[in-house]
């Protein structure tokens, strides 16, 4: 056998011997006559960004409290990190950004930053580094001295996401981590997210917000009432052969493609190789066309959203 094929044979069998990173099978829960999650069934691989998007009510906070271990399913079952659901020891190794959450409010961030590495059973002589790179991570090093009732909510927000970092976990939950932020903020968050799957860590990210999920995660569950209804690689929506155009100059029936259905004065020009792109936009020229836009994938997620929303499935 060839080193190369050694090294894929020996991939395929660790990928056999690690569990996913989460897995649901027909998760139920109920609050008395409530339905929060009605037969989840999920699957998220080890270091993937995975989005977990839906509207209000969805079931999205209640569906991560019980992969935390945090409430018990009326029905059905799950593992996360190849443990039963609750399970203290993985526990460990879970990160956790709460939706709603307040940290005491006459602490400072460093104290906060403490308490959880103490939390989290870290030995003594790692706290203070750990609080500093955390610090630093979610850029409140300035602020570390300050106490947390003077904390924006954006503020208090980052130093949520540095408790959940703290203890280098192999999985982090994040629900809903940008909703109190400003666009720079959002970026941070971002950038957190992308240097987390750079370290292979996975990263389980709740959001209603579809240009949050759109932009960090690798693949995405849209789900409604409880029950997950497409999961989607987001590298497949835009990866298709359709083009919208926006070309001024030229008759209608001169520009290929049919009017895109929003009304507006694109076009959508399907089944068009990655490779033709550039003739058809030198042809629609010479005939005189002005291009002022072409981009590619017909499909933005946030159709496929809508669109399963609107069909219940
Ligand atoms: N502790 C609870 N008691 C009663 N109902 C709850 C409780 N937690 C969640 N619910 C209900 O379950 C549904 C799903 O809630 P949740 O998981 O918070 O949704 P999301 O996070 O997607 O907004 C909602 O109808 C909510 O009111
Ligand atoms: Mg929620």
């Amino acid at each position: 056998m060839t080193g190369a094929a050694a090294d894929v044979s020996a991939a395929a069998a660790a990928s056999l011997a690690v569990p996913p990173a989460i897995e649901t099978h027909d998760l139920v829960k109920r609050y008395g006559g409530i339905t929060a999650l009605d037969g989840l069934s999920m699957r998220v691989e080890r270091g993937e960004v995975f989005g977990f998007l839906g509207p209000n009510g969805a079931g999205k906070t209640t569906a991560v409290k019980l992969c935390l271990g945090m409430a018990r399913p009326t029905a059905g079952s799950g593992q996360v990190l190849g443990a039963p659901l609750g399970d203290i020891e993985a526990r460990r190794a879970i990160g956790y950004l709460p939706e709603l959450f307040r940290y005491q409010q006459w602490l400072s961030a460093a104290e906060v930053l403490r308490v959880h590495c103490e939390l989290a059973g870290l030995a003594r002589r790692e706290w203070p580094a750990t609080v500093e790179r955390t610090l630093e991570q979610v850029g409140l090093t300035e602020r570390a001295a300050d106490r947390v009732g003077t904390f924006s909510k954006g503020m208090q927000q980052r130093l949520g996401l540095g408790v959940a970092l703290i203890g280098r976990p192999q999985l982090v939950f994040l629900d809903e981590p940008t909703s109190a932020l400003d666009p720079v903020g959002r970026l941070d968050v971002r950038r957190i997210i992308g240097e987390l799957r750079s370290e292979g860590v996975t990263v389980f990210l709740n959001s209603h917000l579809l240009t949050e999920v759109e932009r960090v995660c690798d693949r995405v569950a849209i789900v409604d009432r409880g029950r997950v209804l497409a999961q989607l690689r987001l590298a497949d929506l835009t990866s298709d052969r359709t083009v919208r155009i926006r070309v001024s100059g030229l008759a209608e029936a001169d520009v290929p493609g049919h009017a895109s259905p929003d009304g507006n004065d694109w076009r959508v020009v399907e089944d068009v190789a990655p490779d033709d792109v550039p003739a058809m936009v030198a042809d629609l020229v010479r005939r005189g066309g002005q291009v002022h836009a072409v981009v590619p994938g017909a499909v933005s997620l946030e159709e496929r959203f809508i669109g399963l929303l609107g069909s219940g499935g």
